[in-house]
């Protein structure tokens, strides 16, 4: 009777700008390292994205796989815990989120709060109940393979070069950390500010090949700021012909890599979700001024 329909009235739908709100607010931590926790959640959304398969149709943020085994032990997923339990507290405020869509959020709060462009984005990922879509280990890119294994990675997820290279933008924010991926350090000396110094850093400076101590690991670093490094993938591309082309286009300009970022970023975070077509469409107000 009347109420059972107070009662679902009572459930009124999640405001996710307040959401947005709620993740931008847990950003900073001068303890965790450059002083954001953003670069660790951007890698999250994209790790959680880039398992699809357009092929098969598998993979992709809906379900949110990575919650479980094997997924979570995927050795490209090293670290991603720390992401995926700092976000808790705001699916504990939110309980009605589904962990897919408060991951690929999170990456559009970090994005957008670092510096970067407002990203489209929208609701729509249902949880998996277990383990049983996880994704087979292999399908996110080895970073000490070539051009070549680049693109068929992201191919396989439908990219193009063009897309492939708007993405690695991504690599502005955060740092290479060695007990996570053996490699170690940022790509330029502002890891926390979303901005196009990725590709003036990989087309301009001189890049010469160094061995991680404590991993083993070979890297490329900046001769005149041993600090900061390129992975092996990364000279490759650059050593591309069709790739270092939209290297070039990007490192002159900003303008055009943050509008091209905001439309790769949401198709990647977009790929496999079974949308309805109602969904509303958030371009979310950045807290900063
Ligand atoms: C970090 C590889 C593409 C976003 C890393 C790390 C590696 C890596 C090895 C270091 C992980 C660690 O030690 O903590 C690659 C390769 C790519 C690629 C080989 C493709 C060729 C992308 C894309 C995005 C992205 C497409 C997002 C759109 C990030 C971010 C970090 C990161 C933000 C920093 C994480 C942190 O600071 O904790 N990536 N990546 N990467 N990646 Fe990528």
């Amino acid at each position: 009777g009347a109420k059972t329909t107070e009662k679902s009235l009572d459930k009124k739908p999640i405001d996710y700008q307040e959401v947005y709100n709620a993740i931008a607010d847990i950003l900073e931590d001068n303890d965790y390292d450059d002083g954001s926790i953003g670069p660790v959640l951007v890698r999250l959304a994209w790790h959680a994205s880039g398992t699809y398969d357009d092929v098969t149709k598998t993979g992709g943020s809906n379900g949110a796989t990575m919650r479980f085994d094997p997924e979570a032990l995927h050795g490209a997923n090293n670290g991603l815990a720390i992401a995926r339990e700092r976000l808790m507290p705001i699916k504990q405020k939110f309980p009605e989120i589904s962990y897919g869509d408060l991951w690929t959020l999170a990456g559009v709060c970090a994005v957008q709060e670092l510096g970067g462009p407002t990203i489209p984005w929208r609701p729509g990922r249902q949880d998996a109940l277990d383990g049983k879509s996880c994704t087979p280990d292999g399908r996110l890119p080895d970073a000490t393979q070539g051009e070549r294994h680049v693109r068929d990675v992201f191919y396989r997820m439908g990219f193009n070069d063009q897309e492939i290279v708007a993405l690695a933008g991504a690599h502005s924010l955060g740092r290479c950390h060695p007990d996570r991926s053996g490699f170690e350090g940022p790509w330029q000396e502002a890891p926390t500010l979303f901005t196009n110094e990725y590709y003036k850093a990989l087309r301009d400076r001189k890049w010469i090949k160094k061995t991680v101590k404590d991993s083993g690991a070979s890297q490329f670093v900046d001769k005149n700021n041993p600090e900061v490094m390129m992975l092996p993938a990364e000279i490759a591309m650059k050593n591309d012909k069709e790739f270092s082309k939209h290297i070039n286009t990007y490192a002159n300009s900003e303008e055009k890599f943050f509008e091209d970022f905001s439309k790769v970023f949401n198709k990647l975070l977009e790929l496999g979700v079974p949308f309805q077509g109602n969904e509303r469409v958030y371009h979310f107000k950045p807290t900063t001024a």
